[in-house]
Protein backbone atom coordinates (compact mmCIF):
# COMPACT_ATOMS: atom_id res chain seq x y z
CA UNK A 1 0.00 0.00 0.00
CA UNK A 2 1.75 2.99 -1.03
CA UNK A 3 0.42 5.33 1.09
CA UNK A 4 0.56 3.34 4.28
CA UNK A 5 3.49 3.75 7.02
CA UNK A 6 4.66 1.49 9.63
CA UNK A 7 2.09 1.55 11.64
CA UNK A 8 -0.45 0.31 8.91
CA UNK A 9 -2.83 2.22 6.41
CA UNK A 10 -5.45 2.64 8.88
CA UNK A 11 -3.46 4.88 11.67
CA UNK A 12 -2.59 6.62 8.50
CA UNK A 13 -5.41 7.81 7.84
CA UNK A 14 -6.80 8.41 11.15
CA UNK A 15 -4.24 10.67 11.77
CA UNK A 16 -4.13 12.42 8.86
CA UNK A 17 -7.66 13.21 9.37
CA UNK A 18 -7.42 14.17 13.06
CA UNK A 19 -4.46 16.21 12.39
CA UNK A 20 -6.70 18.25 9.40
CA UNK A 21 -9.18 18.62 12.29
CA UNK A 22 -6.87 20.68 14.07
CA UNK A 23 -7.24 23.43 11.44
CA UNK A 24 -10.34 23.19 11.14
CA UNK A 25 -10.67 20.79 8.14
CA UNK A 26 -12.64 18.02 8.11
CA UNK A 27 -12.95 15.47 5.28
CA UNK A 28 -14.75 16.54 2.00
CA UNK A 29 -15.96 12.92 1.43
CA UNK A 30 -17.92 11.48 4.52
CA UNK A 31 -16.24 8.56 6.30
CA UNK A 32 -19.72 7.27 7.80
CA UNK A 33 -21.59 5.79 4.71
CA UNK A 34 -25.05 6.93 5.47
CA UNK A 35 -23.61 10.36 5.02
CA UNK A 36 -21.30 9.43 1.77
CA UNK A 37 -24.81 8.37 0.42
CA UNK A 38 -26.70 11.78 1.37
CA UNK A 39 -23.18 13.82 -0.27
CA UNK A 40 -23.83 11.99 -2.90
CA UNK A 41 -27.31 12.84 -3.56
CA UNK A 42 -26.54 16.81 -3.19
CA UNK A 43 -23.94 16.47 -5.85
CA UNK A 44 -26.37 15.04 -8.48
CA UNK A 45 -29.09 15.19 -10.28
CA UNK A 46 -32.40 13.74 -9.07
CA UNK A 47 -32.12 11.28 -12.12
CA UNK A 48 -28.82 10.64 -11.67
CA UNK A 49 -28.97 9.70 -8.09
CA UNK A 50 -32.38 7.55 -8.30
CA UNK A 51 -30.17 5.15 -11.19
CA UNK A 52 -26.87 4.93 -8.72
CA UNK A 53 -28.78 4.56 -5.34
CA UNK A 54 -32.17 2.78 -6.82
CA UNK A 55 -32.90 -1.01 -6.82
CA UNK A 56 -35.38 -3.00 -7.54
CA UNK A 57 -39.33 -3.25 -6.63
CA UNK A 58 -39.66 -2.08 -3.08
CA UNK A 59 -35.59 -2.63 -2.60
CA UNK A 60 -36.02 -5.39 -0.35
CA UNK A 61 -32.98 -6.55 -1.39
CA UNK A 62 -30.83 -4.10 -0.75
CA UNK A 63 -32.31 -4.20 2.76
CA UNK A 64 -31.57 -7.40 3.07
CA UNK A 65 -28.07 -7.35 2.03
CA UNK A 66 -26.95 -5.16 4.50
CA UNK A 67 -29.10 -7.51 7.21
CA UNK A 68 -27.08 -10.00 6.60
CA UNK A 69 -23.90 -8.21 7.33
CA UNK A 70 -25.69 -7.18 11.01
CA UNK A 71 -26.56 -11.14 11.59
CA UNK A 72 -22.61 -11.73 11.98
CA UNK A 73 -20.56 -10.15 15.18
CA UNK A 74 -16.63 -10.30 14.97
CA UNK A 75 -15.43 -11.93 17.76
CA UNK A 76 -12.13 -10.24 18.87
CA UNK A 77 -8.72 -12.02 20.43
CA UNK A 78 -6.54 -9.86 22.23
CA UNK A 79 -2.88 -9.78 22.85
CA UNK A 80 -1.65 -11.34 19.87
CA UNK A 81 0.93 -8.95 18.57
CA UNK A 82 -0.97 -7.16 15.73
CA UNK A 83 1.76 -4.84 15.52
CA UNK A 84 2.28 -5.18 11.62
CA UNK A 85 -0.85 -6.10 9.76
CA UNK A 86 -0.75 -7.89 5.71
CA UNK A 87 -3.61 -7.29 4.11
CA UNK A 88 -1.90 -8.70 1.09
CA UNK A 89 -3.80 -11.46 -1.04
CA UNK A 90 -3.14 -14.29 -3.65
CA UNK A 91 -5.41 -13.56 -6.59
CA UNK A 92 -5.82 -15.03 -9.94
CA UNK A 93 -1.82 -16.01 -9.56
CA UNK A 94 -1.05 -12.75 -8.34
CA UNK A 95 -0.04 -10.92 -4.97
CA UNK A 96 -2.57 -7.97 -4.28
CA UNK A 97 -1.93 -5.62 -1.57
CA UNK A 98 -5.31 -5.59 -0.12
CA UNK A 99 -8.72 -8.09 -0.44
CA UNK A 100 -10.80 -5.44 -2.14
CA UNK A 101 -11.86 -4.66 -5.61
CA UNK A 102 -13.92 -2.55 -8.02
CA UNK A 103 -16.93 -3.42 -8.87
CA UNK A 104 -18.07 -2.29 -12.43
CA UNK A 105 -20.47 0.41 -12.29
CA UNK A 106 -22.21 1.38 -15.24
CA UNK A 107 -22.89 4.96 -16.42
CA UNK A 108 -20.33 6.76 -13.91
CA UNK A 109 -21.11 9.92 -16.46
CA UNK A 110 -24.43 10.29 -13.85
CA UNK A 111 -22.10 11.16 -10.85
CA UNK A 112 -19.12 12.62 -12.68
CA UNK A 113 -17.84 13.86 -15.88
CA UNK A 114 -14.63 12.20 -15.51
CA UNK A 115 -16.52 9.21 -15.06
CA UNK A 116 -14.63 5.98 -15.30
CA UNK A 117 -11.43 7.77 -16.27
CA UNK A 118 -11.52 9.43 -12.28
CA UNK A 119 -12.08 6.34 -11.16
CA UNK A 120 -9.38 4.25 -13.48
CA UNK A 121 -6.53 6.78 -11.78
CA UNK A 122 -7.93 6.16 -8.11
CA UNK A 123 -8.17 2.17 -8.25
CA UNK A 124 -4.47 2.71 -10.15
CA UNK A 125 -3.25 4.89 -7.31
CA UNK A 126 -4.01 2.13 -4.60
CA UNK A 127 -3.50 -0.53 -6.55
CA UNK A 128 -6.95 -2.15 -6.38
CA UNK A 129 -7.79 -3.70 -9.57
CA UNK A 130 -10.71 -1.88 -11.54
CA UNK A 131 -13.44 -3.68 -12.82
CA UNK A 132 -13.82 -2.12 -16.34
CA UNK A 133 -17.89 -1.89 -16.42
CA UNK A 134 -19.62 -3.14 -20.34
CA UNK A 135 -21.60 -0.11 -19.63
CA UNK A 136 -19.04 2.62 -18.94
CA UNK A 137 -18.86 6.15 -19.85
CA UNK A 138 -15.53 6.20 -21.47
CA UNK A 139 -13.98 3.15 -23.71
CA UNK A 140 -12.04 0.74 -22.16
CA UNK A 141 -8.95 1.99 -24.37
CA UNK A 142 -9.21 5.83 -22.87
CA UNK A 143 -9.68 4.66 -19.20
CA UNK A 144 -6.81 2.16 -19.11
CA UNK A 145 -4.50 4.04 -20.69
CA UNK A 146 -4.54 6.39 -17.71
CA UNK A 147 -3.95 3.47 -15.46
CA UNK A 148 -0.08 2.73 -16.11
CA UNK A 149 0.30 -1.06 -15.56
CA UNK A 150 -2.19 -1.06 -12.91
CA UNK A 151 -4.90 -4.04 -12.52
CA UNK A 152 -8.22 -3.87 -14.50
CA UNK A 153 -10.80 -6.25 -15.34
CA UNK A 154 -13.01 -6.46 -18.04
CA UNK A 155 -17.00 -7.16 -16.90
CA UNK A 156 -18.96 -8.38 -20.00
CA UNK A 157 -22.50 -8.45 -20.94
CA UNK A 158 -23.33 -11.22 -23.25
CA UNK A 159 -25.12 -9.27 -26.28
CA UNK A 160 -27.46 -10.96 -28.25
CA UNK A 161 -24.47 -10.69 -30.96
CA UNK A 162 -21.45 -12.93 -30.67
CA UNK A 163 -18.87 -11.09 -32.97
CA UNK A 164 -19.76 -7.95 -30.85
CA UNK A 165 -18.93 -10.29 -27.87
CA UNK A 166 -15.47 -11.23 -29.44
CA UNK A 167 -14.82 -7.96 -30.02
CA UNK A 168 -15.07 -6.34 -26.63
CA UNK A 169 -12.72 -9.73 -25.13
CA UNK A 170 -10.00 -8.92 -27.74
CA UNK A 171 -10.10 -5.11 -26.70
CA UNK A 172 -9.77 -6.17 -23.38
CA UNK A 173 -7.11 -8.08 -23.64
CA UNK A 174 -5.12 -5.08 -25.63
CA UNK A 175 -5.80 -3.50 -22.81
CA UNK A 176 -3.86 -5.51 -20.93
CA UNK A 177 -7.34 -6.76 -18.54
CA UNK A 178 -6.29 -9.44 -16.61
CA UNK A 179 -9.81 -11.29 -16.52
CA UNK A 180 -13.09 -11.08 -18.16
CA UNK A 181 -15.92 -11.32 -15.78
CA UNK A 182 -19.01 -12.35 -17.25
CA UNK A 183 -21.72 -11.18 -15.38
CA UNK A 184 -25.24 -13.60 -15.73
CA UNK A 185 -27.85 -11.45 -13.77
CA UNK A 186 -29.13 -8.64 -16.01
CA UNK A 187 -30.00 -10.84 -19.34
CA UNK A 188 -32.99 -8.45 -18.58
CA UNK A 189 -33.16 -4.98 -17.28
CA UNK A 190 -34.77 -5.50 -13.75
CA UNK A 191 -38.15 -3.68 -12.03
CA UNK A 192 -36.21 -0.38 -10.99
CA UNK A 193 -38.85 1.48 -9.50
CA UNK A 194 -37.07 4.94 -9.25
CA UNK A 195 -35.91 5.07 -12.88
CA UNK A 196 -39.48 4.32 -14.11
CA UNK A 197 -41.05 6.86 -12.06
CA UNK A 198 -38.58 9.13 -13.46
CA UNK A 199 -39.07 7.81 -16.79
CA UNK A 200 -35.27 7.58 -17.07
CA UNK A 201 -33.00 5.18 -18.78
CA UNK A 202 -29.11 6.72 -19.31
CA UNK A 203 -28.59 3.87 -22.12
CA UNK A 204 -31.73 5.59 -24.51
CA UNK A 205 -29.82 8.83 -23.76
CA UNK A 206 -26.56 7.72 -24.98
CA UNK A 207 -24.89 7.70 -22.00
CA UNK A 208 -23.51 4.16 -20.75
CA UNK A 209 -22.70 2.77 -23.87
CA UNK A 210 -19.30 3.68 -24.57
CA UNK A 211 -17.83 0.27 -25.13
CA UNK A 212 -20.40 0.26 -28.21
CA UNK A 213 -19.60 3.06 -29.93
CA UNK A 214 -15.99 2.49 -29.66
CA UNK A 215 -16.41 -0.80 -31.29
CA UNK A 216 -15.54 -1.59 -34.75
CA UNK A 217 -18.31 -4.34 -34.86
CA UNK A 218 -20.75 -2.37 -33.19
CA UNK A 219 -20.27 0.38 -35.48
CA UNK A 220 -20.85 -1.89 -38.60
CA UNK A 221 -23.97 -2.79 -37.27
CA UNK A 222 -25.45 0.63 -36.68
CA UNK A 223 -24.46 1.67 -40.14
CA UNK A 224 -26.00 -1.72 -41.49
CA UNK A 225 -28.99 -0.73 -39.95
CA UNK A 226 -28.72 3.22 -40.88
CA UNK A 227 -28.86 1.93 -44.80
CA UNK A 228 -31.12 -0.68 -43.84
CA UNK A 229 -33.65 2.07 -42.71
CA UNK A 230 -32.74 4.25 -45.56
CA UNK A 231 -33.16 1.71 -48.20
CA UNK A 232 -36.60 0.66 -46.90
CA UNK A 233 -37.82 5.12 -47.03
CA UNK A 234 -38.43 4.60 -42.87
CA UNK A 235 -39.67 8.22 -42.32
CA UNK A 236 -38.56 9.23 -38.78
CA UNK A 237 -36.68 6.29 -38.80
CA UNK A 238 -32.81 6.53 -38.14
CA UNK A 239 -32.48 7.32 -41.63
CA UNK A 240 -34.85 9.42 -41.49
CA UNK A 241 -35.53 13.31 -41.93
CA UNK A 242 -32.68 15.33 -39.78
CA UNK A 243 -33.73 14.91 -35.97
CA UNK A 244 -35.20 17.47 -34.44
CA UNK A 245 -32.91 18.82 -31.37
CA UNK A 246 -34.17 18.20 -27.92
CA UNK A 247 -32.42 18.46 -24.55
CA UNK A 248 -32.57 14.56 -24.50
CA UNK A 249 -31.35 14.12 -27.78
CA UNK A 250 -28.55 16.72 -27.31
CA UNK A 251 -27.31 14.76 -23.81
CA UNK A 252 -26.85 11.97 -26.04
CA UNK A 253 -24.75 13.47 -28.66
CA UNK A 254 -22.96 14.81 -26.09
CA UNK A 255 -22.21 11.57 -24.48
CA UNK A 256 -21.78 9.86 -27.36
CA UNK A 257 -18.93 12.46 -28.88
CA UNK A 258 -17.65 12.44 -25.54
CA UNK A 259 -17.35 8.76 -24.93
CA UNK A 260 -16.44 8.34 -28.41
CA UNK A 261 -12.97 10.10 -28.48
CA UNK A 262 -12.27 7.51 -30.82
CA UNK A 263 -15.18 6.47 -32.28
CA UNK A 264 -15.58 5.13 -35.40
CA UNK A 265 -19.03 6.48 -35.41
CA UNK A 266 -18.45 10.11 -34.86
CA UNK A 267 -16.40 11.67 -37.09
CA UNK A 268 -16.89 15.49 -36.66
CA UNK A 269 -17.55 16.28 -33.19
CA UNK A 270 -20.58 17.24 -31.77
CA UNK A 271 -21.70 19.66 -34.28
CA UNK A 272 -21.65 16.77 -36.98
CA UNK A 273 -22.83 14.29 -34.80
CA UNK A 274 -26.30 15.92 -33.75
CA UNK A 275 -26.88 16.56 -37.36
CA UNK A 276 -26.21 12.47 -38.07
CA UNK A 277 -28.51 9.86 -38.16
CA UNK A 278 -25.71 7.44 -36.10
CA UNK A 279 -26.11 8.34 -32.86
CA UNK A 280 -29.56 7.55 -32.74
CA UNK A 281 -29.37 4.70 -34.81
CA UNK A 282 -26.67 3.62 -32.20
CA UNK A 283 -29.09 3.85 -29.49
CA UNK A 284 -31.40 2.15 -31.13
CA UNK A 285 -28.74 -0.69 -32.70
CA UNK A 286 -27.65 -1.01 -28.42
CA UNK A 287 -31.06 -1.31 -27.40
CA UNK A 288 -31.51 -4.05 -30.25
CA UNK A 289 -28.58 -5.86 -28.88
CA UNK A 290 -28.04 -5.54 -25.57
CA UNK A 291 -28.58 -8.44 -23.32
CA UNK A 292 -29.57 -12.06 -24.64
CA UNK A 293 -32.40 -13.80 -22.21
CA UNK A 294 -31.66 -16.96 -24.42
CA UNK A 295 -28.38 -17.23 -22.96
CA UNK A 296 -27.28 -20.85 -21.54
CA UNK A 297 -24.08 -22.18 -20.22
CA UNK A 298 -23.43 -23.76 -23.44
CA UNK A 299 -22.93 -20.52 -25.32
CA UNK A 300 -20.50 -19.81 -22.26
CA UNK A 301 -18.36 -22.17 -24.07
CA UNK A 302 -17.29 -19.70 -27.06
CA UNK A 303 -15.71 -17.53 -24.06
CA UNK A 304 -12.96 -19.62 -24.28
CA UNK A 305 -12.50 -20.02 -27.71
CA UNK A 306 -11.84 -15.54 -27.64
CA UNK A 307 -9.36 -15.71 -24.71
CA UNK A 308 -6.76 -17.42 -23.18
CA UNK A 309 -7.95 -15.29 -19.73
CA UNK A 310 -9.28 -16.08 -16.53
CA UNK A 311 -13.20 -16.20 -16.92
CA UNK A 312 -15.11 -15.36 -13.44
CA UNK A 313 -18.96 -15.60 -13.45
CA UNK A 314 -20.62 -12.50 -11.76
CA UNK A 315 -24.33 -13.23 -10.22
CA UNK A 316 -23.89 -17.03 -9.34
CA UNK A 317 -25.72 -17.32 -6.05
CA UNK A 318 -26.68 -20.60 -6.13
CA UNK A 319 -24.79 -23.57 -5.14
CA UNK A 320 -26.09 -26.02 -7.96
CA UNK A 321 -25.25 -23.09 -10.28
CA UNK A 322 -21.73 -22.62 -9.09
CA UNK A 323 -21.04 -26.23 -9.37
CA UNK A 324 -22.08 -26.14 -12.56
CA UNK A 325 -19.85 -23.57 -13.22
CA UNK A 326 -16.77 -25.51 -12.01
CA UNK A 327 -17.72 -28.29 -14.14
CA UNK A 328 -17.70 -25.35 -16.84
CA UNK A 329 -14.43 -24.90 -16.37
CA UNK A 330 -14.21 -21.09 -15.00
CA UNK A 331 -11.64 -19.53 -12.91
CA UNK A 332 -13.59 -18.43 -10.30
CA UNK A 333 -17.23 -16.78 -9.14
CA UNK A 334 -18.56 -13.35 -7.99
CA UNK A 335 -21.36 -13.91 -5.18
CA UNK A 336 -23.40 -10.32 -5.89
CA UNK A 337 -27.23 -9.80 -6.62
CA UNK A 338 -26.19 -6.88 -8.26
CA UNK A 339 -26.56 -4.66 -5.31
CA UNK A 340 -30.33 -5.29 -5.22
CA UNK A 341 -30.95 -3.87 -8.15
CA UNK A 342 -32.07 -6.94 -10.23
CA UNK A 343 -34.68 -8.92 -8.12
CA UNK A 344 -37.16 -7.51 -5.45
CA UNK A 345 -36.38 -9.92 -2.43
CA UNK A 346 -33.73 -11.90 -3.46
CA UNK A 347 -31.54 -13.78 -1.32
CA UNK A 348 -28.42 -11.74 0.33
CA UNK A 349 -25.87 -11.93 -1.31
CA UNK A 350 -23.84 -12.63 1.99
CA UNK A 351 -26.15 -14.89 2.69
CA UNK A 352 -25.61 -17.10 -0.61
CA UNK A 353 -22.27 -16.88 0.47
CA UNK A 354 -21.11 -20.10 2.48
CA UNK A 355 -23.48 -22.60 0.67
CA UNK A 356 -21.96 -21.38 -2.41
CA UNK A 357 -17.91 -21.58 -1.08
CA UNK A 358 -19.16 -25.22 0.38
CA UNK A 359 -19.96 -26.49 -3.20
CA UNK A 360 -16.77 -24.30 -4.66
CA UNK A 361 -14.43 -26.59 -1.83
CA UNK A 362 -11.35 -24.16 -3.04
CA UNK A 363 -11.00 -25.34 -6.24
CA UNK A 364 -11.55 -21.15 -7.47
CA UNK A 365 -11.52 -17.91 -6.38
CA UNK A 366 -14.87 -16.46 -4.90
CA UNK A 367 -15.63 -12.75 -4.68
CA UNK A 368 -18.39 -10.77 -2.44
CA UNK A 369 -20.08 -8.19 -3.44
CA UNK A 370 -23.43 -6.00 -2.65
CA UNK A 371 -24.15 -4.21 0.64
CA UNK A 372 -20.26 -3.84 1.89
CA UNK A 373 -20.19 -0.38 3.64
CA UNK A 374 -16.78 -0.93 4.83
CA UNK A 375 -14.03 -2.22 6.01
CA UNK A 376 -15.99 -4.36 8.76
CA UNK A 377 -17.87 -5.59 6.56
CA UNK A 378 -15.45 -6.50 4.02
CA UNK A 379 -13.56 -8.68 7.26
CA UNK A 380 -17.33 -10.29 7.80
CA UNK A 381 -17.21 -11.61 4.34
CA UNK A 382 -13.54 -12.35 4.36
CA UNK A 383 -14.48 -14.04 7.58
CA UNK A 384 -16.86 -16.56 5.84
CA UNK A 385 -14.33 -17.45 3.55
CA UNK A 386 -14.90 -14.80 0.78
CA UNK A 387 -11.01 -14.80 -1.49
CA UNK A 388 -11.35 -10.86 -2.02
CA UNK A 389 -14.44 -8.28 -1.51
CA UNK A 390 -16.18 -5.96 -4.24
CA UNK A 391 -16.93 -2.66 -3.59
CA UNK A 392 -19.67 -1.21 -5.71
CA UNK A 393 -21.73 2.25 -4.83
CA UNK A 394 -19.81 3.52 -2.03
CA UNK A 395 -17.11 4.26 -4.75
CA UNK A 396 -19.91 5.58 -6.85
CA UNK A 397 -20.81 8.07 -4.54
CA UNK A 398 -17.05 9.23 -4.06
CA UNK A 399 -17.00 10.13 -7.50
CA UNK A 400 -19.93 11.95 -7.45
CA UNK A 401 -18.67 13.89 -4.81
CA UNK A 402 -14.96 14.51 -5.31
CA UNK A 403 -14.29 12.95 -8.89
CA UNK A 404 -10.96 10.62 -8.53
CA UNK A 405 -9.86 11.76 -4.78
CA UNK A 406 -13.37 11.20 -3.47
CA UNK A 407 -13.41 7.63 -5.15
CA UNK A 408 -9.76 7.53 -3.77
CA UNK A 409 -10.93 8.53 0.08
CA UNK A 410 -13.60 5.97 -0.63
CA UNK A 411 -11.61 3.10 -1.00
CA UNK A 412 -8.78 4.21 1.11
CA UNK A 413 -11.51 4.79 4.07
CA UNK A 414 -12.46 0.96 2.93
CA UNK A 415 -9.07 -0.34 3.62
CA UNK A 416 -8.37 1.44 6.42
CA UNK A 417 -11.01 0.78 8.87
CA UNK A 418 -10.54 -3.24 7.33
CA UNK A 419 -6.75 -2.92 8.81
CA UNK A 420 -7.70 -1.53 12.19
CA UNK A 421 -10.69 -4.17 12.37
CA UNK A 422 -7.93 -6.53 11.97
CA UNK A 423 -5.72 -5.57 14.44
CA UNK A 424 -8.45 -4.61 17.10
CA UNK A 425 -9.95 -8.61 16.18
CA UNK A 426 -6.22 -9.77 16.91
CA UNK A 427 -5.59 -10.85 13.66
CA UNK A 428 -2.54 -9.84 11.51
CA UNK A 429 -3.24 -11.71 8.55
CA UNK A 430 -5.81 -12.01 5.71
CA UNK A 431 -5.23 -16.27 6.35
CA UNK A 432 -5.85 -15.51 9.82
CA UNK A 433 -9.53 -14.21 9.25
CA UNK A 434 -11.24 -17.06 9.58
CA UNK A 435 -14.71 -18.62 10.57
CA UNK A 436 -13.64 -18.63 14.51
CA UNK A 437 -13.33 -14.58 14.07
CA UNK A 438 -16.90 -14.37 13.72
CA UNK A 439 -19.89 -15.16 16.14
CA UNK A 440 -23.60 -15.66 15.46
CA UNK A 441 -25.56 -12.26 16.17
CA UNK A 442 -28.10 -13.35 19.42
C1 LIG B 1 -25.06 2.48 -10.66
C2 LIG B 1 -24.65 1.04 -10.75
C3 LIG B 1 -24.24 0.54 -11.98
C4 LIG B 1 -23.83 -0.79 -12.07
N1 LIG B 1 -23.37 -1.24 -13.28
C5 LIG B 1 -22.94 -2.52 -13.37
C6 LIG B 1 -22.38 -3.00 -14.59
O1 LIG B 1 -22.26 -2.27 -15.56
N2 LIG B 1 -22.00 -4.29 -14.63
C7 LIG B 1 -22.10 -5.13 -13.56
O2 LIG B 1 -21.73 -6.30 -13.65
N3 LIG B 1 -22.59 -4.68 -12.39
C8 LIG B 1 -22.99 -3.42 -12.27
N4 LIG B 1 -23.45 -2.96 -11.07
C9 LIG B 1 -23.43 -3.85 -9.91
C10 LIG B 1 -22.09 -3.73 -9.16
O3 LIG B 1 -21.05 -4.30 -9.90
C11 LIG B 1 -22.15 -4.44 -7.81
O4 LIG B 1 -22.54 -5.76 -7.99
C12 LIG B 1 -23.11 -3.75 -6.82
O5 LIG B 1 -22.96 -2.36 -6.90
C13 LIG B 1 -22.85 -4.22 -5.41
O6 LIG B 1 -23.83 -3.73 -4.55
P1 LIG B 1 -23.59 -2.46 -3.59
O7 LIG B 1 -23.36 -1.29 -4.48
O8 LIG B 1 -24.86 -2.33 -2.85
O9 LIG B 1 -22.43 -2.77 -2.71
C14 LIG B 1 -23.86 -1.63 -10.94
C15 LIG B 1 -24.27 -1.11 -9.72
C16 LIG B 1 -24.65 0.21 -9.61
C17 LIG B 1 -25.03 0.74 -8.26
Amino acid sequence: MSDADDRGIGRAVQSEVYRAGLSGTRPTVPVDSVALERAARKATTAEAFAYLAGGAGAEATMAANRAAFDRWRIWPRVLRDVSRRDLSIELLGRRRATPFLLSPIGVAELAHPEADTAVGRAAAALDVPYVLSNQASRSMEEVTAEMGEASRWFQLYWSSHDELNESFVRRAEACGCEAIVVTLDTHLLGWRTRDLDAAFLPFSRGQGIAQYTSDPVFADLVRERVSRLAAGGAAGGAAGPRPRITPALLVSALSIARAGARSPLIDGGIRASLRSPLPRAAIETFLDVFADPGLTWEDLANLREWTSLPILLKGVMHPSDAARALDSGVDGLVVSNHGGRQIDGAVASLDALPAVLERVGGRVPVVLDSGVRGGADAFKALALGATAVGIGRPYAYGLAVAGAAGVRAVVRNHIAELDLTMGLAGRSSIAEIGRDSLAAAP
